[in-house]
């Protein structure tokens, strides 16, 4: 199979970075992605530096013409985008109860957690259409399963609650193109966001999204996953 090309948002640290290095590893050409150039520069360096295939784009979700000069230097350079990796996230207020919470804090998370992925999938699902292949992760978190929710967090909540409906919704409207859109999980991993105190490493975080990054052909979507195995919405 030809290279496969991919993009990964908020990639300079924790989880994006260990998923573009793993993704590297398999021998897919990685576009690390990040809003500050000067630390996504840094980041891409580092894995080129162990010998990996990784170049940058600077990328800040909340920006929509920085998401499409990101997208249209990668199809201008590679003619292809094969897998999009929405792992860029802020948590804000989680100490806040909800009948407090700031709507401020909520627009700032939903700008970032769910509708920068969401410009994301829009700027590069034509082009999955027209290749008639792509994979999409859609990093969210147990914060947003509707099934277990209770309470605290509201705005991170609730801007990951929006990216599963993503998922699912335009995984239904993709199906005919061979395209194939997962939310996943990392559980709670030791990164600047998780804490020095979680349970799993960043590595063990990065293996789902990695394997739902490169499924065969005719492999699950519009599902949730935890350590490769789906979960509840
Ligand atoms: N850590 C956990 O335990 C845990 C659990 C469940 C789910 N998750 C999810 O896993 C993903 C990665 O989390 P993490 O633990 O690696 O978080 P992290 O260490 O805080 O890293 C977040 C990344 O997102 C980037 N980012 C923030 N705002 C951005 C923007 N506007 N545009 C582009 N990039 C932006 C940050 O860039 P800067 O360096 O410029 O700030 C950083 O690279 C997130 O979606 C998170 O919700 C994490």
């Amino acid at each position: 199979m030809r290279q496969r090309i991919a993009l990964i948002t908020g990639a300079n640290r924790g989880l994006g970075f260990e998923i573009a290095r793993q993704l590297a590893q398999r021998g897919v050409h990685v576009v690390l992605t990040a809003r500050s150039a000067e630390k996504g520069q840094a980041a891409a360096e580092q894995l080129r530096a162990a010998g990996l295939d990784v170049s940058f784009q600077q990328l800040d979700v909340t920006q929509p013409e920085s998401i499409r000069s990101a997208v249209d230097a990668i199809c201008a350079q590679f003619n292809r985008l094969d897998i999009l990796i929405n792992n860029a996230a802020v948590l804000l207020g989680h100490t806040t109860p909800g009948l407090q919470f700031p709507v401020m804090l909520i627009r700032e998370l939903m700008e970032v957690n769910a509708y920068g992925p969401l410009l994301l999938c829009q700027a590069v699902i034509p082009v999955m259409q027209q290749q008639n292949y792509g994979r999409i992760v859609n990093i969210s978190s147990r914060a947003g399963q509707l099934s277990s929710m209770g309470g605290g967090s509201l705005g991170y909540r609730m801007s990951k609650a929006a990216l599963n409906v993503i998922t699912r919704v335009l995984a239904a409207e993709v199906r005919d193109y061979n395209i194939l859109i997962n939310s996943m999980t990392p559980g709670h991993i030791r990164t600047d966001m998780g804490g020095p105190q979680a349970p799993r490493s960043p590595e063990q975080g990065a293996d789902t999204a990695v394997w739902l990054a490169l499924l065969p052909d005719g492999g699950p979507s519009g599902q949730f996953f935890f350590e490769r195995e789906p979960i509840a919405w």
